[in-house]
């Protein structure tokens, strides 16, 4: 299936929706795959993705590339990430904008960075080589954190928008991560929002949290709360619609559940679309 430019509403695909995929063929218009499942040589995760690859448009996520991180960069894990993108032709990649480990050791977490001018460079430099390997951009995510740098020069959106402008990369908005950190750091959400480059976005994340002793925990194990899909209002208003889907990743609920979920992005987006549609005729009365 052809895909350069992929449009509409999807969800992370997830080895307990493989039989739906495959055999019902769910009105989502793309998936979105965790690059390292497939990384594997054969096996029965290859041959599901295939079939499922043939009937939807797909984009490729990653959890491991540790782009903030100190350690070289893992060149084989490049490798075998483009020969995957080779394989499935997604319309574009993302990771994180974090570190997982240090020392050759792999933490097993997304974690966040000082937000330094000397991080910013790192970050840039590191990049700039990943996206010069994969020979294409990278979209990049934003993070949900917990814990701030007392070395911090900056704001997280300032940082991310200079990550951007420097380095000709896409960005994958989290609308959910934004409204975690801005809980648990005290900053204002619609900020966020206003500083990220429009023309940059090309994916929106949505997803659940959780509440543990006062703070927001990016857990993806419920549904998208009210206060994100207001957030998510406020960002197509802002920017206007982008490719939207929502991250299940734990107490994961029958596929028919996140379709309905789903149904209400198509609901906000149809109602930002609404009001715009409004707003130009009434300019051009
Ligand atoms: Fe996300």
């Amino acid at each position: 299936m052809s895909d350069s430019q992929i449009s509409g509403f999807g969800l992370g695909l997830r080895t307990e929706h493989y039989a739906d995929f495959i055999a019902a063929k769910p009105a989502v218009d793309w998936l979105e795959i965790i690059s390292e499942n497939y990384m594997v040589p054969g096996g029965k995760p290859l041959h599901h993705l295939d079939r499922i690859r043939a009937d939807f448009s797909v984009v490729m996520h990653g959890v491991s590339m540790s782009l903030g991180g100190t350690d070289a960069l893992n060149t084989d894990y490049l490798r075998e990430l483009k020969a995957l993108a080779a394989r499935v032709q997604p319309a574009w990649l993302s990771d994180h904008l974090c570190w997982t480990g240090v020392n050759g050791q792999n933490l097993h977490d997304l974690l966040p960075l000082p937000m330094t001018g000397a991080a910013l460079r790192h970050v840039a430099s590191r990049l700039q080589q990943v996206q010069d390997t994969l020979g294409r951009r990278l979209a990049i995510e934003n993070l949900s954190s917990y814990v701030r740098f007392a070395a911090d020069e900056m704001n997280e959106f300032q940082f991310v928008a200079e990550l951007l402008r420097r380095t000709d990369s896409l960005l994958l908005l989290d609308v959910n991560n934004v409204y975690v950190s801005s809980v648990n750091h005290g900053f204002d959400a619609r900020a966020y929002i206003d500083a990220m480059p429009p023309e940059r976005v090309v994916q929106i994340h949505l997803a659940g949290h959780s509440v543990q002793d006062g703070f927001l925990i990016d857990t993806h194990d419920a549904p998208v709360c009210p206060e994100v899909w207001d957030l998510y209002r406020y960002t197509l208003q802002r920017i206007g619609f982008r490719p939207t889907m929502i991250e299940r990743d734990d107490r994961i609920p029958a596929l028919d559940e996140l379709l309905a979920e789903l149904d209400i992005a198509r609901h906000i987006a149809a109602d930002v679309a609404a009001e715009v549609a409004a707003e130009t005729t009434a300019a051009l009365a």
